[in-house]
């Protein structure tokens, strides 16, 4: 009999089609992530669930996938699967860490440029007719010293940008090797002395028990007076309260966030104040990125069913 594979969140029909080809029973039910009661009733009927980041893969959704052997994430972080749960159930969990790495590495340095001109509020307030040509004082990013927090796939590629930019690039990353740093053009520090150099930080490390709450009201106040702060990678790598009370301050000149403690975010400390920037997670949000993930989620998630093969587990 033909395994069988539900897709729970929105994925491009891509997935579909690839899961058909390849001779797996599919069904593409995209809204059936965020119904957690319906989730539960047919999970049991599964060897396959292939989710982006709506359907949270919990421990008792986990308890109830008698056939479940693999799942699938469409994207990075894995942070809506209880990967615990799933490996103790002998479930493999699998992500796509390519496919949209060059999209939100390009989200960050679009959010950097945002809060350095302020585009958000310039557009509003030009769209209300208000034309405040001398309101919107921004800072130019050649020459300037962009500290990034984690370099890996996508800050290598954030890294790889700004230097195009003609930005100083510096770098904390435990796993950057000296000789990779060099390859990069990029100056490895470590994050005290970092911080204190940046003109805008950028964020691009996974939230793990060490880097949670990593940028503390703390760490804040060793930055830069007039320093702007980026944050594309994952909700509450930034203490939210702390940076507030530096935006108001003025020790912090903006901030930029695509992430945020609780998602969906619909209050933060950070929302509503001057030259702060957000948008609702859409750090991988392009149609190239969407494509590329939920083409190699399929294909992986097919080759583990139909032969055992293990890919980004
Ligand atoms: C990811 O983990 O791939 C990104 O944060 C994108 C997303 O969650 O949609």
């Amino acid at each position: 009999m033909a395994p069988k594979v539900l897709i729970s969140d929105k994925l491009s029909d891509a997935a579909v089609q690839i899961f058909k080809d390849r001779g797996i029973d599919v069904d593409f039910k995209p809204d059936l992530g965020k119904d957690k009661v319906e989730l539960l009733k047919v999970i049991g009927d599964y060897d396959g669930l292939a989710i982006r980041s709506a359907t949270k893969a919990t421990e008792k959704i986990i308890a109830n996938a008698t056939n479940l052997k693999v799942i699938g994430r469409a994207g990075i972080g894995t942070d809506n699967i209880d990967k615990d749960a799933a490996s103790k159930a002998g479930i493999i969990v699998m992500n796509t860490p390519f496919g949209n790495m060059i999209t939100t590495a390009e989200h960050a340095i679009a959010m950097m440029f945002a809060v350095a001109r302020q585009i958000p509020e310039a557009s509003e307030s030009t769209h209300a007719g208000k034309w405040e040509k001398s309101k919107f004082m921004g800072v130019e990013l050649t020459g300037k010293t962009l500290g990034v927090i984690g370099a890996g796939n996508i800050g290598g590629i954030v890294c790889d940008r700004a230097r195009g930019l003609k930005m100083k690039v510096i770098a904390y990353d435990p796993f950057l090797s000296q000789e990779k740093a060099d390859k990069m053009g990029v100056e490895k520090v470590e994050l005290e002395e970092l911080l204190p150099r940046a003109d805008f930080l950028t964020l691009h490390v996974p939230k793990t028990e060490q880097t949670a709450n990593m940028i503390t009201a703390e760490r804040i106040a060793m930055m830069k007076k007039g320093a702007r702060i980026i944050n594309c990678a994952r909700g509450g790598l930034v203490d939210e309260e702390a940076l507030a009370e530096a935006l108001k301050s003025g020790h912090i000149a903006g901030a930029a966030f695509d992430v945020f403690a609780v998602e969906p975010a619909t209050d933060s400390p950070l929302f509503n104040l001057p030259n702060v920037v957000v948008t609702p997670h859409l750090g991988a949000a392009t149609m190239e990125a969407q494509e590329n993930v939920a083409l190699q989620v399929a294909e992986q998630m097919a080759d583990y069913l139909l032969t055992g093969a293990v890919a980004n587990a």
